[in-house]
């Protein structure tokens, strides 16, 4: 990795954790559920796009960082939902156990609700930024995370359990229950820094590209990669015979349609120059990923 590219990936994700730190919980249950998963070695993605994306367009990143908190928020409760009995049925998550085998599935099902709210609150909360853009990443989000977009991409990934669905089907599935977060993310930083119609236009072409990569890669280190230095388990989609890239096109197929994918979203890029530089490098890095 390079140099410069990680550690500035180290400061946006330190700038995330300390705002996160800031939360005051309380002593019950929910707020003890919330708290533990909110924390643990997620990496941040969401809100690390969504600072990188307002600082490419000339804004303080820390003006954002309550709606940055929101976007972990919302996909945090993703995962605690996610790994649920009646969804993927897995036991770990971030290095340790998923929340519903510390809390139980009811305390998990709440916590999930309670953190897209809380997310809701905190993009709502007041920001440095003009109104009218805040409301508009607010209905962005609410559209991208909802039922037109990660929860129905959810649906189709249940529905398609034991089925063989084709590349596009698969992709539907992809860019819905993963895509919509990682692409609104982007778009949030840009709309909330106050980035031209035109650039915002590129960086959407990017997120959306870069989303689906970012699930390819996760189906990918699935088969290939290890517990331990994944924190989940692995063969999660094999065990609940998931419509995937790999299990469609096999592991070199799919290593071929990542690698496609992050070119697009390099490509989108051209128009910023050198504004796009970290954006680039975090699309090399999702093709690199090893957790
Ligand atoms: C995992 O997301 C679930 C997907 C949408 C692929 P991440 O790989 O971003 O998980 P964390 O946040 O680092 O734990
Ligand atoms: C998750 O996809 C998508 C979400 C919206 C949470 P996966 O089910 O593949 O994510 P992991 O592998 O459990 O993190
Ligand atoms: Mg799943
Ligand atoms: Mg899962
Ligand atoms: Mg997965």
């Amino acid at each position: 990795m390079k140099l410069l590219f990680k550690e500035r990936l180290a400061q946006y994700r330190a700038q995330v954790d300390e705002y996160i730190n800031t939360i005051s919980w309380n002593e019950k249950v929910l707020d003890k559920s919330m708290a533990y998963s909110l924390t643990g070695s997620g990496k941040r993605i969401r809100p690390v796009l969504a600072l990188a994306a307002a600082e490419a367009m000339g804004a303080n990143p820390e003006h954002i960082l309550p709606a940055a908190a929101a976007l972990e928020m919302i996909h945090t409760y993703s995962l605690i939902h996610d790994d649920l009995p009646a969804m993927d049925d897995d036991d770990y998550r971030r290095g340790r156990l998923s929340n519903h085998k510390v809390f139980g599935e009811g305390i998990a099902i709440l916590s999930g609700d309670a953190l897209l709210t809380y997310a809701f609150e905190l993009l709502a909360a007041p920001m440095q930024v003009e109104p009218r853009r805040q409301l508009q990443v607010i209905k962005e989000v609410a559209d991208a995370a909802g039922r037109q977009g990660m929860v129905l991409g959810q649906v189709l990934d249940l529905e398609g359990e034991g089925k063989a669905l084709g590349l596009q089907e698969i992709e539907q599935i992809h860019r819905h229950k993963t895509g919509a977060l990682l692409r609104v993310s982007v778009r949030l930083g840009g709309i909330l820094a106050g980035g031209s119609e035109e650039d915002i236009q590129a960086l959407s072409r990017y997120a959306a590209a870069l989303g689906l990569a970012f699930q390819i890669k996760d189906d990918i280190l699935d088969l290939e990669s290890d517990s331990l230095t994944l924190g989940k388990p692995i063969g999660s989609d094999l065990k609940r015979d998931k419509a995937t890239y790999p299990s469609l096109l096999g592991l070199s197929g799919a290593k071929a349609e990542l690698a496609a994918k992050i070119q697009e979203a390099i490509d989108a890029l051209q128009l910023l120059g050198e504004r796009g530089r970290f954006l680039r490098d975090l699309a090399d890095y999702i093709q690199a990923r090893q957790h």
